[in-house]
């Protein structure tokens, strides 16, 4: 397939507002070791997580939202928006879609509002959303947000996916500016493979078990994944994909200051990071404290690097995530130098701005 054009020397989405946002319950390995048959040093070992941040009950991915989003607008310096992007798996309902609801409570009610469903790639697809709205002159201002609660949807007694996932939320906010300055985002590389949808999958919920005659099993209901064969594509996958993001940008592996992908398990991170020969120490990571949190670890992650000042204005940035579907995608920025971003990494306050 021919390699799309580059993005034109104009209208860019530029990046100027980041925040994350964890709801306050802290499970570590030693508490789920206590119910299930695992330890802190089959986790660690296998995974590199050390603790995760799970909602209560009752508290749903808008509620996480809107508490990213809200931080994000903060630090953007903004009180709103032409649209807000929510990724996500896990949303409130099948229907309606999340971000109406939490454009709503954020006061941004007439934005634009829609949900991306693409797993763990959901961040950077909708970043590549949210840069065609700009492109085209649809949005001056885009809010997005990547947020999950996989603890909704993990068997709590599955050890193998119980011990992985955790529920966060982070948001960017884009505007309008040019496709040379700081923050702006692309390159982009995206793509799928729909004959591995069997790997990650819900199987339950949605209009095939609706359609079909016999009711579903309550297991159906639960988060299913090949953990081994998603581990191989995970590495492959991203790791491709970085790889051709780099060539659409003309740019070389040493040119690449920090790579951020999707927080999946930290020996995939690793691995990613050795395969395109980069070394360790440009990898950033934040799994150890967060766990894979879906559409939400990229911003996270970003976020908890901008409050450890481990990415600085200036560095090339390259993101790159895979996830369910099978989905991929990459995409390359240079940091900018953000405002506001002093508390961007919250654990749990509800304050209002
Ligand atoms: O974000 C979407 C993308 N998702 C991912 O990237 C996840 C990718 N996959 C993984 O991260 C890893 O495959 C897992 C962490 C899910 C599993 O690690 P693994 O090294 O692939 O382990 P495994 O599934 O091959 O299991 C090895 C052994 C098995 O025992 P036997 O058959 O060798 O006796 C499992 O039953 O480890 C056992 N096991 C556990 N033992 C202790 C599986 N889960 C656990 C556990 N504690 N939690």
């Amino acid at each position: 397939m021919p390699a799309p054009p580059a993005p034109p020397h104009g209208r860019a989405a530029v990046l100027c507002g980041l925040a994350g946002w964890l709801p306050p319950r802290v499970v570590t390995n030693e508490e789920l070791s206590q119910r299930l048959d695992t330890s802190d040093n089959w986790i660690r070992t296998r995974t590199g997580i050390g603790r995760r941040h799970f909602a209560e009950p009752g508290q749903a991915t808008s509620d996480l939202a809107v508490e990213a989003g809200r931080r994000a607008l903060r630090s953007a310096g903004v009180t709103d928006v032409d649209a807000v992007v929510v990724a996500t798996t896990t949303p409130d309902r099948s229907c309606p879609a999340t971000a109406p609801l939490v454009a709503d409570r954020l006061g941004l009610v007439g934005a634009a509002a829609f949900d991306i469903s693409a797993v763990c790639t959901g961040f950077v697809y909708g970043l590549a959303s949210a840069a065609g709205l700009i492109a085209a002159g649809v949005a001056e201002r885009v809010l997005l947000i990547g947020a999950d609660t996989y603890s909704t949807i993990v068997d709590p007694d599955d050890r193998t996916n119980a011990i992985i996932f955790g529920d966060g939320a982070g948001a960017v906010v884009l505007r309008a500016g040019h496709a040379g300055e700081p923050g702006a985002v692309g390159h982009f590389d995206l793509g799928s493979d729909g004959t591995g949808e069997e790997l990650i999958m819900v199987p339950a919920g949605g209009s095939r078990q609706r359609s079909a005659s016999h009711l579903a099993a309550a297991q159906d209901h639960y988060f299913a994944m090949r953990g081994k064969e998603v581990f191989r594509h995970a590495v492959t996958r991203m790791t491709a994909s970085a790889r051709a993001t780099l060539t659409l940008g003309d740019r070389k592996v040493e040119d690449i200051d920090r790579i951020v992908p999707h927080q999946a398990n930290l020996r995939i991170l690793r691995s990613v990071a050795e395969d395109l020969g980069l070394p360790p120490e440009r990898l950033v990571t934040n799994v150890e404290s967060v766990g894979n949190t879906g559409a939400a670890s990229i911003p996270l992650a970003l976020a908890d690097a901008v409050a450890r000042h481990t990415i600085h204005a200036g560095e090339h940035v390259l993101l790159t995530a895979f996830g369910g579907g099978l989905t991929w995608g990459s995409c390359l920025l240079t940091w900018p130098g953000l405002a506001g971003t002093d508390h961007p990494y919250d654990t749990g306050g509800t304050q209002q701005p």
